[in-house]
């Protein structure tokens, strides 16, 4: 069965800064492995993503390296709404964090946060990390300066409920949620232990999880907010808080497909049209990935390309994976390797530049491979 090629508008590489956790390279080469030809990728890194030169620099570092489409964020800092707002054009959208995260990018002040509501253009796409009461504030935001915003990993009943009022009211918020926060839950802590448990936000109740699916309908994208840590991290002292996820993704959707859960239009719908729509995105061209919905087996680490080497979900049965990814034209994955060269993704935020000579294909070794 063929899909286009998914979009994931929230991912975490950590290029420049902590490569080894996951650079633009490995980071690509997980998402094709897990069906999404664009990636949009978040601004927390070391430098975090604020300016001219700390854009560059994560361009520079993307360049050359990636191997699927993408385009990077800027992060909202407590002075930088008017140099935001002119490099607007050249991001995949500004990132407000207002809640606790990883790394240094919380704002806490109100005042800071109306400024980038004010500045930042409304047709760019604005995205908050906005829990509880927070949300309750950055949607009165929204409405205030009646502007879209795009919520990050909505992972409760009461935010979700909350969403759904919005909208009712005309208020322009769209949401994603995560696949952690849609299979898993705080009864899963114990198995994963203390420091491989750790996420922001956090995993939820049974009740916050189930009351999701219940409004599916509410939920405009499915975002991994892939965010790689090394297992030595995870399990030392103050573990940063974060999951893998953007080669478990799509087996789990699949695999809800294959239980009534979801419907393979509920997919395209959160992982393809809605994302280009709020992202403002062009479809890809001559791009798709094929599938396999009756393949049964097991999300395993072993078998990924992300540099952190581990999976919340080890050992979950699946049924469903992806067998083939074309990337405008050419083949990029199959059958367990990643064929697209390091440099051969776009940054879809860049006016096209007329490519010279191809780079032959080099395969990208596995996680277990390095
Ligand atoms: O769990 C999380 N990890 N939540 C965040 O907000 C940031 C992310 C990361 O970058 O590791
Ligand atoms: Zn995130």
């Amino acid at each position: 069965m063929r899909l286009p090629g998914l979009i994931d508008p929230h991912v975490h590489f950590r290029e420049p800064g902590a490569t080894h956790k996951e650079d633009w390279d490995s980071g690509t080469a997980a998402a094709l492995a897990g069906g999404f030809t664009l990636v949009l990728a978040m601004p927390n890194t070391q430098p975090p993503v604020v300016g001219q030169a700390s854009l560059d620099l994560a361009l520079r570092a993307a360049g050359p390296k990636a191997r699927c489409d993408y385009a990077q964020y800027l992060g909202a800092g407590p002075a930088n709404a008017s140099e935001a707002a002119r490099l607007s054009g050249g991001a995949a959208g500004l990132k407000l964090y207002l809640d606790q995260t990883y790394g240094p990018l919380r704002l806490d002040q109100m005042g800071l946060w109306q400024e980038h509501f004010a500045a930042w253009p409304k047709s760019r796409p604005l995205v908050a990390h906005a829990e509880g009461r927070t949300m309750a504030a950055a949607i009165l935001m929204a409405a205030l300066y009646d502007r879209p915003l795009h919520l990050a990993h909505v992972s409760t009943r009461e935010e979700i409920l909350l969403i759904r009022a919005a909208k009712e009211k005309g208020i322009p918020v769209t949401c994603e949620v995560t696949p952690h926060h849609l299979f898993l839950c705080d009864a899963d802590l114990p198995h994963l232990g203390p420091g491989r448990g750790e996420v922001r936000p956090r995993l939820a109740a049974p009740a916050d999880r189930d009351a999701l699916w219940q409004n599916l309908d509410v939920i405009d994208c499915f975002a991994s907010d892939h965010a790689p840590h090394t297992l030595a991290e995870k399990d030392a002292p103050n573990p940063p808080p974060g999951f893998p996820g953007l080669e478990s993704a799509l087996p789990l959707y699949l695999t809800a497909v294959s239980e009534g859960r979801l419907t393979i239009e509920d997919i395209v719908a959160r992982c393809v049209t809605n994302p280009q729509r709020i992202f403002n995105l062009a479809p890809q061209p001559e791009t798709w990935i094929e599938i396999d919905p009756a393949y049964r087996g097991e999300i395993r680490a072993g078998n990924t390309f992300t540099r952190c080497a581990w999976t919340p979900f080890e050992g979950y049965p699946v049924r469903g994976r992806l067998v083939r990814g074309v990337l405008r034209g050419r083949e990029a994955y199959r059958d367990g390797e990643v064929l697209s060269a390091p440099g051969a993704g776009r940054n879809v935020r860049q006016t096209p530049i007329v490519c010279g000579g191809e780079e032959p294909s080099r395969p990208a070794p596995r996680a277990e491979e390095r």
